[in-house]
C-alpha cells in the first residue's frame, strides 16, 4: 500500500474537501456535539467520574465522541477532551466544579511560571492522544476528525483568573500593564498548543480547530499582540510539521477584525460567531477564505420555525461558496436533540 494511504492526515475526508472548492451541500459539524444535551453522554459521563476523568480515558471518550454520529448525519467527529487539559497538563492542576466550572490555583507571579513543563504535559496527555488514534480507527475514513486546543490568550486567562470570569480583571492586568511578563506565559503556550495539536495530527486527526473564545474582550493592540501574534506562531509551526492539515480558527467576538483574519494569522477557515452579518461575510471574508458558522446556539434549541427561518439565512448566504455549517458557539446543555436531527436534515436538503 503506498504510503500516503497509510496516513490518513494525507487522504481526503469530507471538511477537508471543504478547503479545496465549495461543495453541493455544505458540510456539517456542531461545536460541542458530544455532551450534556445527550442523554447517552450523561450516563457514560456518570460512569467515568469526573468530568476529567472522562477526558482522561480513552475507552470512555471515544465513546461519548461517537455518540452525536450515531444519532446524526455528521460530517466530522471532534476529539472528547477540554482546551484546559494544557493547564492541568503543564502542572497547574484543572478541576471542574458542578455549578461552578473550571477552578485551577490562579498563576499570581513570573515565578508561578518556572514550574510549568512541556515535558510533563506531553507524558500527561498521553491518554488524549491515544483517544484520537483510537477514534480514527472507529470513524469510516471520509468523516474527519478533528483535533482542537485553546488559543494562547483563552487558555491564559483561566491560569490568571484561576476560573471563568466575566470582565477578565486579571488577564487583562497582564496584557496591558505588564506586557513584558505575560509575554513569558503566552511564549509558553505557544509551544504547547503547537506541541498538543502536532500529537493530535500525528495520532490521526485531520482537521485542527483552535478556540479562542475570548478574543472579543481585546482592544485593537490586545487583539493583535494576544490573539492574532501568537496564533500566527502556532500557525507557522504546524504548517512547517503538517502543511496539509487544514486549521480552522475560532475567535470568537472578532467582530469588523474577521475581514483578513485569515491572512493575518495563516489560518484555513474563520469560524463565525452569531453575531456576524451574513452578507457583510460573505463579501469581505468568504471571498478570502472558508468560513464556518454561525447558526445561534439558542435558537437550535428553540427549533422549529425560529431555527427553520435562521438555517434558511444562513444557506442563502453563503451556501454557494466554501462553507463548513456550525453553530455560532456550542450547543446549549438544554437543547432538545430532535431539534439537532432537524438541523442536520435542513442543512442536507432532505
Ligand atoms: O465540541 C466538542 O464536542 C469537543 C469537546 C469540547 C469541550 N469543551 C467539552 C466540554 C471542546 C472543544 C471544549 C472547548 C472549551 N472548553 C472552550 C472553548 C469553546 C467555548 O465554549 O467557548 C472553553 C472556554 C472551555 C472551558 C470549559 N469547559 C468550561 C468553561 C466548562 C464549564 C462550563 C460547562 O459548560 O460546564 C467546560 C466543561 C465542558 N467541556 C463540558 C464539556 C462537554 C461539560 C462538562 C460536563 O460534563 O459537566
Amino acid at each position: 500500500m503506498p504510503v500516503t494511504e497509510l496516513n490518513s492526515s494525507a487522504a481526503t475526508t469530507r471538511l477537508s474537501a471543504a478547503f479545496q472548492a465549495p461543495a453541493a451541500r455544505p458540510p456539517i459539524w456542531l461545536m460541542r456535539q458530544a455532551g450534556r444535551y445527550l442523554p447517552e453522554y450523561r450516563e457514560t459521563r456518570a460512569e467515568a467520574g469526573s468530568f476529567l476523568d472522562l477526558c482522561y480515558n480513552p475507552r470512555l471518550a471515544v465513546e461519548v465522541a461517537l455518540q452525536p454520529l450515531r444519532r446524526f448525519d455528521l460530517d466530522a467527529a471532534i476529539l472528547f477532551s477540554d482546551i484546559l487539559v494544557i493547564p492541568d497538563g503543564l502542572g497547574q492542576p484543572v478541576r471542574f466544579d458542578e455549578g461552578v466550572g473550571p477552578v485551577l490555583m490562579r498563576l499570581e507571579d513570573t515565578a508561578d511560571f518556572a514550574p510549568l513543563s512541556l515535558e510533563r504535559m506531553r507524558a500527561h496527555l498521553a491518554p488524549v492522544y491515544e483517544t484520537v488514534d483510537r477514534l480514527r480507527a472507529e470513524l469510516p475514513r471520509d468523516v474527519s476528525l478533528i483535533g482542537f486546543s485553546g488559543a494562547p490568550w483563552t487558555i491564559a486567562t483561566y491560569m490568571l483568573e484561576g476560573r471563568s470570569s466575566r470582565e477578565f480583571t486579571l488577564g487583562k492586568y497582564w496584557a496591558y500593564a505588564r506586557p513584558e511578563d505575560f509575554r513569558v506565559l503566552v511564549e509558553i503556550l505557544v509551544e504547547a498548543v503547537t506541541a498538543h495539536l502536532s500529537a493530535q495530527v500525528e495520532a490521526g486527526a485531520d482537521v485542527l480547530q483552535l478556540f479562542d473564545s475570548w478574543a472579543g474582550v481585546l482592544d485593537d493592540w490586545g487583539f493583535r499582540t494576544w490573539v492574532e501574534a501568537p496564533i500566527r506562531a502556532i500557525v507557522g509551526k504546524l504548517k512547517a510539521r503538517h502543511p496539509k492539515v487544514p486549521v480552522i480558527l475560532f475567535a470568537r467576538g472578532a467582530g469588523a477584525r474577521f475581514a483578513g483574519l485569515a491572512a493575518r494569522t495563516g489560518v484555513d477557515a474563520v469560524a463565525l460567531d452569531c453575531t456576524v452579518p451574513l452578507a457583510w461575510a460573505r463579501e469581505t471574508v468568504q471571498s478570502e477564505t472558508v468560513i464556518q458558522g454561525n447558526l445561534d446556539p439558542a435558537i437550535l434549541r428553540i427549533g422549529g420555525p425560529a431555527m427553520e427561518r435562521a438555517v434558511a439565512d444562513i444557506l442563502a448566504a453563503w451556501a454557494s461558496g466554501r462553507f463548513i455549517f456550525n453553530l455560532g458557539h456550542g450547543i446549549l446543555p438544554d437543547t432538545p436533540p430532535q431539534h439537532v436531527a432537524a438541523l442536520v436534515r435542513q442543512v442536507r436538503g432532505a
